[in-house]
């Protein structure tokens, strides 16, 4: 049971609590998942009562790239553990958007005031290489359409802790699995586990063969639909996504897609009554807001989750 540094040339034991960089749901093995999961249990009640533990670490948000829920649930994580926050969420008032400055010179800058860079930027790679110039952990908190790591742990807790388990299960992941880097986080780390999946995409939006082939070669049995009625039925988790128009080369396509892939009560009608369905937010129309009274609708309470795993991540990261 390893977590695999960056460069591949060191590991970390997880069963002694400390972790490096995190960078991709690549990187980690399902004991990994497993104890982060476990961890971010025990954060619930830590959560509730806060904590000293991390009162001399300063984590630095660095955010090239609009969020609310993965950087104040950041914020809010390090705060409940006892320590301190600085950064900056929109890249123009950054040197590096305002000057030039490479993400190089940036990350040699921070690492002089943080103990831990959180980061999330466009392009696919960028975690990787600011891991290359840091000497303090880096985690990805988005790295382009590639992936997006701490948030597919959030959906795996959120699985477990509304399911019970997630071996046996069937889920769907909808949308945009092209464009959606939880998607692709989150289908590699259910790709350590028995579980059933259905991937619903309109036809130019389909998750990408590279990782709908390593899917299969864990031993998970994978089917491709291209309706949301097909995805909602006999699904135990039905995972919505926003179609991603930020990262459309060409917006025509993006205008062609728009729209098409939507949860209302009709479709809630075909899940099975115990059945739940997440969403990583924000979302723009793609589940109406009559279903977010149904029982199923767990979404906003999934945001929850994002709190305790990234309190369980940054304490078994600098503790
Ligand atoms: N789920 C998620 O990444 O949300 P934000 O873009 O608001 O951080």
């Amino acid at each position: 049971m390893v977590w695999c540094l960056l460069s591949q040339m060191t590991e970390v034991q997880l069963e002694m609590g400390t972790l490096h960089n995190f960078i991709s749901i690549h990187d980690l093995v399902r004991d990994d998942i497993e104890l982060i999961l476990e961890q971010a249990a025990a954060m619930e009640s830590v959560a509730i009562k806060r904590s000293k533990e991390l009162s001399t670490k300063i984590m630095a948000c660095l955010f090239f790239e609009a969020s609310t829920r993965t950087r104040l649930s950041f914020e809010s994580a390090m705060l409940k553990l006892g320590g301190s926050v600085l950064g900056f969420a929109d890249v123009v008032v950054s040197s590096a958007g305002g000057k030039g400055e490479t993400l190089a010179d940036t990350i040699r800058t921070v690492e002089r005031y943080a103990d831990v860079i959180v980061m999330r930027h466009p392009l696919d790679g960028s975690a990787r290489v600011a891991a290359e110039f840091s000497s303090v952990p880096i985690i990805n908190a988005g790295s382009g359409s590639e992936e997006h790591p701490t948030q597919g742990l959030l959906d795996m807790y959120s699985i477990k802790k509304f399911k019970g388990n997630i071996d046996g299960l069937s889920v769907s992941l909808c949308g945009d699995l092209k464009y959606g880097r939880t998607v692709h986080s989150l289908g590699m780390a259910l790709s350590h586990y028995d579980v059933k999946i259905k991937l619903a995409a309109p036809p130019t939006l389909r998750m990408k063969p590279a990782i709908v082939n390593e899917m299969k070669k864990a031993g998970m049995e994978v089917k491709e639909v291209d309706s949301v009625e097909e995805a909602m039925k006999d699904a135990d988790v039905v995972y919505m996504t926003r179609i991603q128009k930020e990262r459309f080369p060409d917006i025509s396509e993006y205008d062609a897609v728009r729209g098409k892939f939507r949860i209302s009560l009709d479709e809630v009608a075909l899940m099975p009554e115990d059945g739940i369905i997440l969403h990583p937010l924000p979302r723009v129309g793609e589940i109406d807001s009559e279903v977010d009274a149904t029982p199923q609708a767990k979404y906003f309470d999934q945001v929850y989750s994002g709190v305790v795993t990234r309190m369980a991540i940054l304490k078994m990261i600098l503790s």
